[in-house]
């Protein structure tokens, strides 16, 4: 990333980028030093001359072509502030080599002003005679319009500003760099997805870029994921009967991956705003409420917006990609209930997850916590519980320390979705009961004697399964009355009718599973281009 300074002449770049680049602690590099020193290095000790007198000796054509090769050095460089002429910039190749992975700030400045700096400092060739201040507001007008539409930032020097611009535009740079660098619906380096959608709008979905071409994919792929997440599936879930049905809409050609986004979209077909009136000024106790309000000042209170569960059907859609993909490499990706209401399972039974309506791998316990919630339902209450994630076959060596490592970024993945509480990886908090000699792992025969350390090590997988532990808490929406404020911050009390899980458990499995096929996923094909 780099700060490209530009506009018309008298605007002061060279003044304020040294200034700017001072403040900001970067490089400052001008193409006017870069075409004088290129055309020295061209003509030895007699090529010493100044951009104007290289202007006047060799003519335009010659001083583009040299112009450009400048722009072109400078292009390769990062983290820098470049300031170069706006006519350099009228130059479509230069503009895209310049604007790539910049961030373009175009300057600007009152007409008479420009032309009473440029008087000041020396008519330059190209602007004398008579109708020099015509030719130049002419001149600028192209400039602003072929750069306009390029710039990130457009900053108006006057008079009055000029002592502070540097100061006023790196308050201005600070701001824009702070959303750029933040993209919070936005996940993953290589492999990107980012969701979008509302509980009760028109419809949600996700974007999934970084698929290679040729991956065979179909809607039927997503959909098995996506019905597994899908609500009114049994008496452990919400009664909500959305069909939640998804359409690829782009990035798949016959079958294929093209190599493209790949959008997935699931139209919102059962949602009955109308329950979620008398909630319209009031926080839910245990939601995404409060916050919301206090963060945006405007909040959509139809199922929650976009703090709703319903958000992770575009993950899930995502996932389900991903695990098709890692499937083909051999990676098995399995997340099973472990802990409901207190009720824990100690048996280990992958086959049986998806036979029984909590997902519990063990057969001896699964009936113990679908009563467990079914009796929080009756009681007008809810429940939460503890899913244990199981990652098969990850070779060593997967992970990018140190803010990539694996683990951080598994833990990152998890913590994203909405009810989560805790994340454990392998011994995760009994480790810091152990002693050295119980916790860490023995080698022999070229692997582990045992897995505490869950998979990863140095955040880097150790080849052995990954095991994580999630904590989920009980749904916050429930029927039992509770004390709470309004957006007035009036004392209300609510009972929340409508269709809620009585325990996000079950359907939050799927969830779990694929944001750690999207993290595993990202992390090999980052591994691969390492190599
Ligand atoms: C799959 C899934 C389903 C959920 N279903 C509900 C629900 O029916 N009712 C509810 O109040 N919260 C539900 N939640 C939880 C809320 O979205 C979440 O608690 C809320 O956004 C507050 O965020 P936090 O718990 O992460 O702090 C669900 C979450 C997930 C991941």
């Amino acid at each position: 990333m780099r700060i490209i300074l530009t506009g018309p002449k008298g605007t002061g770049k060279s003044t304020l980028g040294a200034k700017l680049a001072e403040l900001l602690g970067a490089p400052f590099l001008e193409t006017d030093h870069h075409i004088e020193h290129l055309y020295a290095s061209f003509h030895g000790h007699g090529g010493k001359k100044t951009c104007r007198e290289i202007y006047r000796a060799e003519g335009e054509k010659v001083f583009r072509e040299l112009e450009r090769r400048a722009v072109f050095d400078l292009a390769t460089r990062d983290w820098c502030l470049i300031s170069t002429g706006g006519a350099t910039m009228l130059d479509c190749d230069v503009r895209r080599a310049l604007c790539e992975n910049s961030c373009v700030v175009l300057l600007k400045a009152d007409e008479d002003l420009l032309w009473k700096r440029i008087a000041a400092a020396g008519i330059p060739p190209f602007l004398e005679g008579d109708d020099g201040p015509r030719k130049n507001r002419e001149r600028n007008a192209t400039i602003y319009e072929a750069i306009a539409r390029n710039a990130d930032l457009i900053f108006t020097v006057t008079d009055e500003n000029e002592a502070r611009a540097h100061e006023l535009l790196a308050d201005e740079l600070s701001s824009w760099f702070m959303l750029k660098m933040c993209s919070p619906s936005t996940f993953g380096e290589i492999i990107r997805t980012t969701t979008f959608g509302e509980s009760h709008g028109k419809a949600l979905g996700a974007v999934l870029d970084g698929v290679r071409p040729g991956v065979d994919l179909s809607e039927a792929d997503i959909q098995a994921e996506l019905d597994r997440r899908r609500p009114g599936q049994s008496k452990v879930t919400t009664q909500r009967s959305e069909s939640d049905r998804v359409e690829i809409l782009s990035g798949v050609f016959e079958g294929k991956t093209t190599g493209s986004p790949i959008c997935m979209i699931v139209y919102n077909r059962d949602q009955d705003s109308s329950k979620y009136e008398t909630l319209r000024d009031v926080f839910r106790p245990g939601h995404a409420d409060f916050t919301f309000w206090k963060k945006y000042g405007i909040r959509d209170h139809r199922g929650g917006g976009r703090s709703s569960g319903r958000e992770t059907a575009g993950r899930v859609a995502s996932g389900a990609a991903a695990k098709k993909i890692l499937a083909s490499r051999g990676v098995q990706v399995t997340a099973f209930a472990q802990e409901i209401a207190g009720v824990a399972g100690v048996k280990e039974d992958l086959t049986i997850i998806e036979n029984n309506p909590v997902r519990a791998a063990d057969p001896d316990m699964a009936h113990d916590m679908e009563r467990a919630v079914i009796e929080a339902r009756k009681h007008k209450d809810s429940v939460g519980g503890v899913v244990k994630l199981l990652i098969r076959n990850v070779p060593a060596g997967i992970g990018d320390p140190v803010f990539f490592k694996l683990d951080a970024r598994l833990a990152m993945a998890m913590f994203s979705i909405g009810a989560v509480k805790g994340v454990e990886i392998g011994a995760g908090f009994s480790a810091a009961r152990m002693k050295g000699s119980e916790n860490n792992d023995a080698m022999a025969a070229g692997s582990f004697l045992s897995n505490n350390a869950g998979g990863i090590l140095g955040g880097i997988s150790t080849g052995e399964e990954i095991v994580l532990r999630v904590a989920v808490k009980p749904t916050p929406s429930i029927e039992l009355p509770q004390k709470t404020i309004d957006t007035g911050g009036a004392a209300r009390t609510i009972s929340i009718e409508g269709r809620h899980d009585p325990c996000i458990v079950p359907r939050v499995i799927p969830v779990i599973e694929a944001m750690a096929a999207l993290v595993i996923l990202d992390a090999m094909e980052i591994q691969e281009r390492m190599k």
